[in-house]
């Protein structure tokens, strides 16, 4: 198992190398946590209301997916996480948080307000984490890169945090950044959408994995036996040669050990009119015979 999974992982980096591995998405094979919603993914409906020229304006989208940890809804005023050390940094990786209102302030404890925090620099769980930390009560991940489709969040879930956190568009997350300028409130609820099967998303990486690998596998040893054979089939037809050119030495040898005689007019075979038992020719005069052993 251990080194299967070492030549798993080997694999998946080289197929997942756009991704960093410490934000992995759940839908990412092999991964050993006990997630009590493996199978279904739920996606979320977020509904951002904000004051445009003294009319309240909401608008409410299904745009969000919750991650693999707590699922259920949240409410509560929007704040776009900043780091304490540099204000373009939202990604929500050190605590303490600060807001990117002018005022910098946090809720205080009993406010309910939701954490607007932007993908990268560390894991989801970390970023959840601290959100947690920091008593809010709901987390919206949004993505640092241009998809067109939502990754689910690899968070745990047995360790009886209830927070809800989504994951949403990069559009999405920045829309409701550019609504907290000028310090304008932003409420924000979020609330459970629709459940579907995953399997079949994990499943087909799995087995293109396992496909690709047999594939390999089968590649390597057809490539293995093509080279024997023909080291084999090389090696044959040189024996062969040996053996033939050593076939013909012998038979020279032999013939040379035959005693031959230059035939005379006056010889008997001459006379007699003979014929080579051979050529089924008359013998002439000056002709070399050689005299087999059965004469
Ligand atoms: C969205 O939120 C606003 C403010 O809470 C509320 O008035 C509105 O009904 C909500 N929309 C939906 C579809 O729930
Ligand atoms: C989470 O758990 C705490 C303490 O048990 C409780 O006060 C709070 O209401 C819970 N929050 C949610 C969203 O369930
Ligand atoms: C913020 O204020 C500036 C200047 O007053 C204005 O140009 C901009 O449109 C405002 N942004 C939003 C999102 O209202």
């Amino acid at each position: 198992m251990y080194v299967k999974n070492t030549v798993f992982t080997l694999l998946l980096s080289l197929v997942t190398s756009y991704a960093a591995p410490e934000d992995w998405t759940v839908s990412a094979p092999f991964q050993m946590s006990s997630d009590s919603n493996a199978g279904v993914s739920t996606s979320a409906y977020i509904n951002v209301t904000r004051l445009v020229d003294g009319i309240w304006d909401w608008e409410r989208r299904e745009v969000g997916l919750y991650g693999s940890g707590y699922v259920g809804p949240a409410k509560g005023i929007l704040i776009h996480i900043t780091s304490s050390s540099n204000s373009n940094d939202h990604t929500g990786c050190q605590q303490p948080y600060r807001s990117s209102a002018s005022d910098g302030k946090i809720p205080n404890p009993g406010i309910p307000w939701i954490a607007l925090i932007k993908r990268g620099g560390c894991s989801f769980e970390t970023k959840v984490e601290n959100a947690y930390k920091e008593l809010a009560s709901g987390v919206i991940v949004y993505n640092d890169r241009d998809s067109s489709n939502l990754d689910r969040m690899k968070l745990s879930s047995d360790n009886g945090r209830n927070i809800s956190a989504v994951f949403t568009f990069k559009w999405k997350g920045e829309e409701m950044a550019r609504y907290l300028e000028n310090n304008t409130d932003v409420y924000v609820e979020v609330t459970v959408g629709r459940q579907e099967p995953i399997r079949n998303a994990a499943l087909n990486r799995t087995s293109v994995l396992f496909v690709s690998i047999t594939f390999i596998v089968l590649m390597i040893i057809s490539l293995a036996w093509l080279v024997f054979y023909y080291i084999q089939r090389l090696r044959n037809i040189h024996a062969k040669d040996k053996l033939s050119r050593r076939l013909c030495n012998a038979a020279k040898k032999a013939l040379s050990k035959i005693p031959t005689k230059t035939i005379k007019s006056e010889d008997k075979e001459v006379k007699d009119g003979e014929c080579c038992a051979v050529c089924i020719e008359p013998y002439k005069a000056v002709e070399v015979l050689r005299i087999l052993p059965c004469t």
